[in-house]
């Protein structure tokens, strides 16, 4: 691709998806991750045990701290997942599975 197509890039129409019930807006091609920064929301899963709150560390997939539910799917990767529009994020406690 020639980079100044890049640079010259404007981002599509919103999307309104949902974190824990509060509608927020999220561009086309963004993560979970940063249309939930984007939004000031920075945590969004709890450790088992001890329910510390995480959400990015790494940003590139490899950590799995940003793990949260994305319609009814526990551990998904929030710096990977792109956002869909109507999407149903929820914070994560745990495992993502009721067993905490
Ligand atoms: S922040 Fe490390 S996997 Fe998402």
């Amino acid at each position: 691709m020639n980079p100044l197509k890049s640079a010259r890039a404007r981002p599509g129409e919103t999307c309104t998806v949902s974190f824990d019930g509060r509608p927020l807006p999220a561009l086309p091609g963004q993560t979970v991750a940063a249309a939930l920064w984007a939004a000031g929301v920075t945590a969004w899963r709890s450790t088992r045990g001890t329910g510390e709150p995480r959400g990015v560390f790494c940003g590139i997939g490899v950590c799995f701290d940003c793990l949260v539910t994305v319609n009814g799917r526990p551990n998904q990767r929030a710096c990977l997942v792109p956002v869909r529009p109507g999407d149903v994020i929820r914070t994560q406690e745990g495992t993502g599975h009721g067993d905490d």
